[in-house]
């Protein structure tokens, strides 16, 4: 059997834990990850019926039952992970219909799952039905996109065009944009599952006055939708003060979608329709 604390989606939870504490977005316990993992990896490193304690969640989320994710404890700080990963993360196995789930490994000093669970399994279930190639949803509270939702409309059409114009890259990064939530009170159901809902239509959702989840196939690509966001947010503060003499245009934006095709989401620019006609004119 394989040592678990050499195992591929452990050490890359750790790097990148250490990693969003290098960037300023998880500062004291802030941020949670979760990782969905298939059973073959997990048995490869541990005895699958052997279940350390058998941990309530006060939610279900019956389309998860029987799944296995690595999950941050809650109270834990993201710098410690790469110090103690086995009291700072647990594996665990949803059951019950998502109303427990059992400790397989990790919390070794008694402790839990992030207090944002609800968000996270509930984020999971909806981006799965999304994309089956979901694995990750990640939490944290970024300055800048954080800073963003005190002096920027909340509108999630408003909010997504004003970052797509801070970096070239970002439209096509998220073509589908940002959504928002209100502020909510954290770590509840409630919060679970507006998350979740708005995790339906996108991979990023802002949680104003609080932070962001991003949901993504790996860490990388997670990691990197939060990363592109937040840069972008950071250029509108240094700007936001300033009068404004150019920024990119929609006409550019939709340049942007027909050379990487990709599609921003359906509404968000404003460009003229062009009348299709004998050269081939695209429908816009
Ligand atoms: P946890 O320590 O429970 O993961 O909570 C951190 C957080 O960011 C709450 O939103
Ligand atoms: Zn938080």
């Amino acid at each position: 059997m394989n040592n678990i604390l050499n195992a591929p989606f452990l050490t890359e939870l750790v790097r990148t834990c250490t990693n969003m504490y290098n960037h300023g977005w998880d500062e004291r316990n802030s941020g949670n990850i979760s990782i969905l993992l298939d059973e073959a990896d997990v048995s490869a490193c541990l005895d699958v019926t052997h279940v350390l304690r058998t941990i309530p969640t006060g939610f279900s989320a019956p389309e998860l039952n029987g799944r296995y994710f690595l999950v941050t404890g809650t109270g834990k700080y993201f710098k410690n992970v790469q110090v103690a990963p086995d009291e700072n993360l647990g594996l665990v196995r949803v059951v019950d219909s998502g109303r427990s789930v059992e400790l397989l490994w990790g919390f070794s000093d008694g402790g839990t799952f992030t207090s944002e669970f609800p968000a996270h399994m509930m984020s999971h279930t909806a981006r799965l039905s999304v994309s089956p190639e979901n694995r990750v949803v990640m939490h944290c509270h970024p300055a800048n996109l954080l800073a963003m939702t005190y002096v920027h409309d909340l509108d999630e059409r408003s909010f997504t065009r004003t970052l797509w114009q801070m970096c070239t890259e970002c439209v096509f990064i998220f073509p589908e944009g940002v959504n928002v939530l209100p502020w909510m009170v954290c770590g509840t159901n409630e919060i679970g599952q507006a998350t979740a809902e708005k995790m339906k239509t996108a991979r990023l959702v802002v949680w104003a006055h609080h932070g962001i989840y991003a949901a993504g196939r790996d860490l990388d690509e997670t990691f990197g939708l939060i990363e592109t966001a937040e840069k972008a947010a950071e250029i509108y503060l240094k700007i936001a003060h300033l009068p404004l003499l150019q920024t990119i245009t929609d006409e550019q934006l939709h340049q942007l979608e027909m050379r990487f095709h990709v599609k921003a989401r359906e509404g968000y620019l404003n460009i003229r329709p062009v009348q299709s006609g004998p050269e081939g004119a695209r429908d816009r």
